[in-house]
């Protein structure tokens, strides 16, 4: 298979140095890399960085090698663009097409999807004339992602620092699958996900957990911070995975601290996701000391029920509320997977259930997902194999169409 073509456009901003990470992580994960910086990108990083790593010659102005006229082979030939970093100076030089050198000539030849991720100071980032340029490239259909916040050049801190690169190449590989993936169709929204797995301690050292790593929770709130809504991210034990821009980011541990996490921000949200797996049993009692081995064969571990969140969310959920489930299900003598999901679906009363169907290495602690979208009154959709953003994607779309619009 020929390997997708991404043009990695590199404008001249400090966070410069962090595109040759995205560079690698590109090319690591199989897509053909040329990389178009600024003049000024190369005050902060050389052609010799740029090259080695990605295999191909650099070059800023539309004169070099002109007999193959690279600003327009290069676009047309490209399957995405992205840039990063995308300065303030780049923003507005694009959203008023200009073309005065290689990486802005060849953003107004290509047709593929393009993907802008911003970094700047917080003042650049909120000032109207950057906030008019990036509303004008979203009018067009590019993406400019959300920045996200923390330390800023030197001491200060704030929005405007360039999303983490796994991130951009997430959105990236998102970008080649489905074009359509980020629209702006989430503005003005609030939306609460939950991810990861929750614990249920035993002793101050033990506890009864989960396989679940986060990435699929985490994928739903990237994907709707990034189609505009404002998101708040319920994520239990997820410690390797960053916070992801532009998302409100509460952590907790056990099934408990979860529940009395969503339960608030949900009164508030337009949609609210369980992409969480919840510990069904908690020990009865929590050993205050470590529980020490001993001579004599242990006492059988004595379980309580949890609460069920998501039935919760749905018995209070305010009008017009969409809210999802995930069931990651196995066939058994009763009835295959979808059987499960089906019955789960109208058990626990919700409006969507995303059904993965687990087993032979699929879903758990894997880049990639599958499944089945089921709608209550009727629907199943198949989703197709893909990245964790893409089936986020798809929920995101159910959940954009049942949604009413906001004035009604
Ligand atoms: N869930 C929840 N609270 C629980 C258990 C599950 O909110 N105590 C949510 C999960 O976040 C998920 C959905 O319910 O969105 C289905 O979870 P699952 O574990 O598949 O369902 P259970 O009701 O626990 O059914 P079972 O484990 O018997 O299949």
């Amino acid at each position: 298979m020929v390997p997708p073509r991404v043009l990695l456009g590199v404008a001249g901003g400090i966070a410069a140095y962090k595109s040759a990470e995205l560079l690698r992580l590109l090319t690591e994960t199989g897509h053909s890399v040329r990389v178009l910086p600024t003049a000024a990108a190369l005050e902060f990083v050389g052609v010799a960085t740029f090259e080695a790593l990605s295999g191909e010659a650099v070059h800023t102005g539309v004169f070099a090698d002109v007999p193959s006229v690279p600003h327009v082979a290069l676009g047309k030939g490209a399957d995405l663009v992205v840039v990063a970093p995308a300065t303030a100076d780049l923003l507005a030089r694009a959203a008023h097409g200009r073309a005065d050198d290689l990486l802005t000539a060849t953003l107004l030849t290509a047709r593929c999807p393009v993907l802008f991720a911003p970094a700047m100071h917080t003042e650049m980032w909120e000032h109207p004339a950057t906030r008019d340029n990036v509303a004008l490239l979203r009018s067009r259909g590019v993406v400019v992602m959300e920045p996200a916040s923390g330390r800023l050049t030197g001491t200060d801190t704030g929005r405007g620092r360039l999303p983490d690169p796994a991130e951009i190449a997430e959105l990236g590989r998102l970008l080649l699958e489905r074009s359509d993936a980020l629209p702006g169709d989430l503005t003005g929204r609030r939306v609460v996900v939950s991810a990861g797995g929750t614990r249920e301690a035993l002793d101050p050292v033990r506890f009864l957990g989960n396989r679940s790593s986060g990435r699929q929770g985490f994928a739903l709130a990237r994907v709707a911070a990034q189609r505009g809504a404002a998101v708040t991210l319920v994520a239990a034990h997820t410690a390797d995975l960053g916070d992801p821009s532009a998302v409100d980011v509460v952590r907790v541990g056990s099934a408990a601290e979860l529940r009395e996490a969503m339960l608030g921000p949900a009164q508030g949200a337009d949609a609210v996701v369980m992409a969480a797996a919840v510990a069904d049993f908690r020990p009865a009692a929590l050993a205050p000391r470590k529980i020490k081995k001993g001579a004599a064969e242990p006492d059988p571990l004595r379980l309580t029920t949890n609460p069920d969140i998501l039935v919760e969310l749905v018995a209070a959920r305010r009008p017009g509320q969409v809210i999802v489930g995930f069931a990651a299900e196995t066939g058994d003598e009763t009835g295959d997977a979808l059987h499960h999901g089906r019955e789960k679906l109208a058990r626990k009363g919700c409006d969507l259930l995303v059904v993965n169907i687990v087993g032979d290495g699929k879903a758990f602690e894997v880049p990639d997902n599958a499944g089945w979208l089921l709608c209550a009154g009727g629907g199943e959709t198949e989703l197709a194999t893909g990245s964790k953003a893409l089936l986020a994607s798809y929920v995101w779309d159910a959940v954009a169409a049942r949604l009413k619009p906001p004035s009604a």
